[in-house]
């Protein structure tokens, strides 16, 4: 059958400033934690990446003869403020202007995040913890409004990319920079100070009167009973729910946690062995926002089914493709499963579309206050086969057009989506998995930094001229 997208339809690709521009260490930049990580571990390096930072040129090029009208592409917070604060570095100023003057000349418009996953290192120097200290807060509303002020061309901004990831890796996983694991009670107040300073930036946005829009991305993950009929399975996807989900949810649409969303975050904060510090101005921050949060980024790969068990924390993070390698046990939560019959990739990761349906009907529901949703990434990671220059991606075009189809149904049911970013543009590495994790709709030969259009990109291109899904 086919389905038709709404006239202006936003057709993207994603990018983010740390895993395509390369360049790491030069031109003014300053340091950020994954530097030394990536190092200290030895895996892959983040340079060259994609070469993004003197080949965005050729990549918005193809953009344009591809009919991706979208881009996402993030500042990084260390090319205009090499220490996070203080002296500015007018090249990265520089930079970005030119990149968004050559997303003009192209007619791709840039959604823009002012932190994806690449808070300055010296928010962590002299007893700093990044956003666990509270001044840091501070340091990225002064950032953002410089930006607010500076880049007047840009009139779609995000704060934040995904922070329920950032907690996940930094706290509960631990296979990000000073990862920790199991510290449910760091997750939580990480990301609370984080939804802090996303509605302080919300405001002086608003207050600023620039013109456009803003919001914030987030990684929300349906999470489901492993037994439909277990209420205590039932109860082990309500609390991985409020971790990834709820938490960040309530922050920006309620603008103060429910009851039940607190006493979930409490108790499980307890069990790791800390108390979260909730301030009334903290609340009053959320609230102020309320108003004036224009939309929401969700990216969105997989879904979560949860037994409930008891034992001892347990996870495993599977970051080189081995199929079957990770483990996923949370005390207070429970077991993560796979559900007979249902997909996952090389990476475990569960191949569920028809979650993504569940979840934009779930935030008109529950939060009937949004104003409009992005799907800012989705998409699907393997190790391509090249073959003579040419990609036959099919899973990765079935995946897309599975998603793709999912969200038509959600806007038939009244959903507000006005867009849709792949991720990824072209090829670039993955934080805990690196080179060999591809996602691009253009094949990136890192040699050479050569791009070619995978058999994906001939599909997104007939879709984004056309607006019609054939499903
Ligand atoms: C999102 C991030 O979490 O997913 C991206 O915004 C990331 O930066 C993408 O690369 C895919 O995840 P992964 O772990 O496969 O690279």
């Amino acid at each position: 059958m086919s389905r038709q997208f709404p006239e202006g339809f936003v057709y993207g690709g994603a990018t983010a400033a740390y895993q395509v521009e390369g360049e790491t260490r030069t031109h003014g930049k300053g340091k950020v934690p994954w530097d030394d990580f990536l190092a200290a571990q030895g895996r892959f390096s983040p340079d060259p990446a994609s070469d993004f930072y003197n080949r965005y040129p050729v990549d918005l090029e193809l953009c344009q003869r591809f009919g991706v009208n979208g881009i996402r592409v993030s500042i990084a917070w260390t090319r205009i403020f090499p220490a996070g604060t203080g002296a500015l570095n007018q090249e990265g100023v520089d930079f970005y202007h030119a990149l968004f003057a050559e997303c003009e000349r192209r007619g791709v418009v840039p959604y823009v995040t002012l932190d994806h996953f690449d808070t300055p290192e010296a928010f962590y120097e002299n007893g700093g913890e990044g956003f666990l200290t509270r001044s840091t807060i501070d340091a990225f509303v002064d950032y953002a409004t410089f930006c607010f002020g500076e880049f007047t061309e840009v009139k779609h901004w995000f704060t934040f990319n995904e922070i329920p990831a950032t907690a996940e890796g930094s706290f509960i996983v631990g296979n990000w920079p000073h990862g920790e694991k199991y510290r449910l009670d760091k997750a939580f107040q990480l990301m609370h100070n984080m939804m802090v300073a996303h509605a302080r930036a919300v405001v002086a946005f608003h207050d600023g009167g620039y013109e456009g829009e803003i919001g914030i991305v987030q990684n929300l993950e349906p999470k489901y009973p492993l037994d439909p009929n277990s209420a205590a399975d039932a109860e082990a996807a309500r609390m991985a729910d409020v971790i990834n989900n709820r938490w960040v949810l309530d922050a920006t649409f309620r603008g103060h946690y429910a009851p039940d969303t607190l006493e979930a975050a409490t108790r499980l904060a307890h069990i790791a062995g800390g108390e979260l510090d909730i301030r009334d101005e903290d609340i009053e921050a959320l609230a102020a926002a309320l108003p004036y949060c224009d939309c929401l980024g969700v990216n969105t790969y997989k879904c979560q089914f949860l037994r409930a068990a008891e034992g001892e924390n347990d996870i495993h993070h599977n970051g080189t493709g081995d199929k079957g390698s990770s483990r996923w046990f949370l005390k207070g939560v429970g077991e993560s499963c796979v559900r007979e019959g249902v997909p996952t990739t090389d990476w475990d990761w569960i191949i569920y579309p028809e979650g993504l349906y569940d979840l934009l009907m779930r935030i008109k529901n529950d939060y009937p206050n949004y104003k409009k949703i992005y799907v800012t990434e989705n998409g699907m990671g393997y190790k391509d086969d090249f073959e003579d220059g040419f990609i036959d991606d099919a899973p990765r075009i079935d995946y897309l057009r599975q998603h793709l189809t999912w969200i038509h149904r959600a806007i038939e049911g009244g959903v507000n989506v006005a867009g849709y970013f792949v991720w990824s543009l072209q090829d670039q590495f993955s934080w805990t998995n690196g080179y060999n994790k591809r996602y691009g709709l253009f094949y990136v030969d890192f040699e050479t930094q050569k791009r070619y259009p995978k058999a994906s990109a001939y599909w997104f291109k007939n879709l984004a001229e056309t607006g019609k899904l054939e499903s």
